[in-house]
């Protein structure tokens, strides 16, 4: 197989991904403003890692990645979601998210609410609605029940309650650990299981994999903490400085700076083993890691 550079195939699954979310969201019998809110976020921009995970796992493993686009575009409007609350004043309280203002700053509080829970029952119909030949009923089966365990009180909601409820607090490493792979390790680990359930992987190909979820799981939101501390707004497109001042814990909280970036090395290093092992074409998953590392927004 000829080496694909991750600058093609992002170009090429990024545009295909957010078509979907356009069409998907553009169908919705459901008043207007609702679906501009839902768009607003969407649209924002967004590295869209999660489903340039999915697409490149499905590569690794010789299958179409274009079998994971209804996936694919699915955990975006989780996350996507996940981030409109998130910046709510109750939780967050940001005003600015990819560059732009935050959905409840430009919808109200109550829509924006509502756009999220939108977004995040849209997701589960999309799985539901895989077509047959991308997915046939026992993977979409199991699509639809990971990303209700990723996704919700046993994963990122869980996570986002401990990381509020840690506010103020110093918390030991472990608990932060808890935090971190919860609250948005989860769903980047549902990105990279499902993409190896749609390709057909089996039970080993499914442990292997997990493993280097897990590590990027914990290296990303790694990285989110010191990008908080030394980005710059217009690099992250979101405030800088947020953890300090809701006094979150974070790796540099904890660690320090210098603690943290040895962290999240250990992690890429374990991330990128385990795609050694895989015995897969991991050429596009070796290049995302790398990117997890070096990202500056
Ligand atoms: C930000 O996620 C929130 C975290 C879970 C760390 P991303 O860094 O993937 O945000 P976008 O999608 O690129 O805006
Ligand atoms: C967000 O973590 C995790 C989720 C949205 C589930 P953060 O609060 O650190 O994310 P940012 O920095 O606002 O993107
Ligand atoms: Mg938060
Ligand atoms: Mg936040
Ligand atoms: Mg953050």
């Amino acid at each position: 197989m000829h080496p694909v550079s991750l600058d093609s195939f992002t170009k090429k699954y990024k545009t295909l991904v957010e078509k979907r979310l356009r069409e998907v969201v553009g169908d919705l019998d459901t008043p207007e403003n609702l679906a501009k809110a839902m768009l607003y976020s969407l649209e924002a921009g967004g590295k869209r890692i999660r489903p340039l995970l999915v697409f490149a796992v499905i590569e690794a493993f010789g299958k179409d990645p274009q079998d994971g686009l209804d996936a694919a575009a699915a955990i975006e409007m989780v996350h996507t979601y996940s981030l409109i609350h998130d910046d709510l004043p109750s939780m967050d309280d940001d005003d600015l998210r990819r560059g732009k203002p935050t959905n409840h700053k430009v919808f109200g509080e109550a829509t924006a609410i509502l756009a999220g829970d939108a977004l995040l029952t849209l997701s589960f119909n999309l799985l539901a609605d895989i077509p047959e030949d991308a997915a046939p009923a026992p993977v979409k089966l199991a699509l639809i029940k990971g990303l209700s365990v990723a996704a919700g009180a046993p994963g990122m909601v869980g996570g986002q309650v401990a990381d509020m409820e840690g506010e103020t607090k110093e918390l030991t490493l472990e608990q932060l650990e808890y935090i971190h792979i919860n609250k948005t390790g989860k769903l980047l680990e549902y990105s990279i299981i499902a993409g190896a359930e749609i390709a057909g992987a089996n039970k080993e190909q499914k442990e292997v994999m997990s493993k280097f979820a897990y590590h990027i799981g914990l290296a990303f939101q790694i990285r989110d903490d010191i990008l908080d501390l030394e980005g710059t707004e217009e690099m992250i497109g979101k405030p800088v400085g947020s953890d300090t001042v809701n006094e979150k814990s974070t790796y540099p909280a904890i660690l320090g700076l210098a603690g943290a970036k040895e962290a999240l090395d250990h992690h890429l290093r374990s991330a990128k083993d385990s795609l050694a092992k895989s015995g897969l074409e991991v050429g596009i998953l070796d290049q995302i890691t790398d990117l997890i590392g070096l990202r500056n927004h």
